[in-house]
């Protein structure tokens, strides 16, 4: 008999993550006798932890906030992805050592595929607000996909200098708030700032300068549709929600613990959106 695997999500807070919600479900569907905890860890007990991760019985992990640049810093291997990033969300063991990846990339990126197949097919310029860690990760999922300029729009210009510095000259600082030059011509506009987010105040620009073929996506999933998707979809634009590149980011983990490649079904994300709406 094998022992059943464990994995866990490690964050401060970490109460209201929906991680165990997501991995639970594919443990369930797959018939696997694992479990994927939460493990409230303070700042300054982090590396401690990640260091005695096997000795307490797991097998990896996701970190979350405010712990992912702390990670990046104790594990033993990053991959290329956590490299261009500075920050790590998933961690693993291979020949005992303690490996980090950064997979917010690829949810960002299976997100927009999935529900808007296309969006990268010529992808000129694209505009992205807020320069913080979600903002990272998006500019260089959109950097992958070949987009030519991309606009970075943040209320704090110097955050906005540390991603071109990361990310090279495809990152051009924009006005903020932005303005209708900033949209003129942008394939796709993306939030990653916490404005529209619940208790947040809302994210009210003019999107009259977007072309009508543009995509708009919103790293904010409470509410699932934000102002900004309310306002673009009003437009008649094409949207995107934020649960898909929550619930995306969670395949290569769950792969990489439990052996088996889940699939993102309306079933998991009708369960995330069940729960977010109470
Ligand atoms: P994350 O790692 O999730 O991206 P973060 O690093 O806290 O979170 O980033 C939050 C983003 O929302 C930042 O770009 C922040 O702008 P600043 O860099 O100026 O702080 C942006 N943001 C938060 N509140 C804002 C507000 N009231 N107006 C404009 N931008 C705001």
């Amino acid at each position: 008999m094998t022992t059943p695997r464990r994995a866990c999500i490690i964050g401060h807070p970490v109460k209201h993550s929906r991680s165990p919600m997501i991995h639970g479900f594919w443990l369930k569907g797959f018939g696997l006798e694992g479990s994927y905890e939460r493990e409230d860890v303070t700042p300054d007990a982090l590396e401690a932890f990640l260091r005695g991760l096997a000795a307490r019985g797991y097998v990896g992990g996701n970190v979350t906030i405010p712990h992912k640049e702390a990670a990046f810093g104790t594990v033993d291997r990053r991959t290329a992805r956590a490299e261009a990033l500075g920050a790590v969300n998933t961690v693993w063991f291979e020949d005992g050592l303690l490996w980090g990846d950064n997979t917010d990339v690829t949810g960002f990126l299976a997100n927009l595929d999935d529900r808007a197949p296309g969006w990268d097919h010529g992808l000129d310029k694209a505009v992205v607000l807020g320069a913080g860690g979600a903002a990272a990760a998006i500019v260089a999922g959109i950097k992958e996909r070949g987009a030519k300029r991309i606009f970075v729009a943040n209320r704090t210009a110097e955050k906005t200098e540390a991603l071109i510095r990361r990310f090279g000259s495809v990152v051009e600082a924009a006005a903020w708030p932005p303005s209708a030059a900033t949209f003129a011509g942008a394939g796709l506009l993306v939030n990653t700032t916490s404005l529209g987010m619940d208790g947040k105040p809302g994210l009210d620009i003019d999107l009259a300068g977007l072309p009508p073929q543009a995509v708009v996506t919103d790293a904010v999933y409470v509410p699932l549709e934000t102002e900004l998707l309310a306002n673009a979809a009003a437009r008649g634009l094409r949207t995107v929600d934020g649960l898909g590149m929550l619930l995306h980011q969670a395949v290569p983990g769950f792969e990489r613990w439990f052996g088996r490649r889940p699939v993102v079904t309306p079933e998991l994300r009708a369960l995330v959106e069940a729960d977010i709406g109470r």
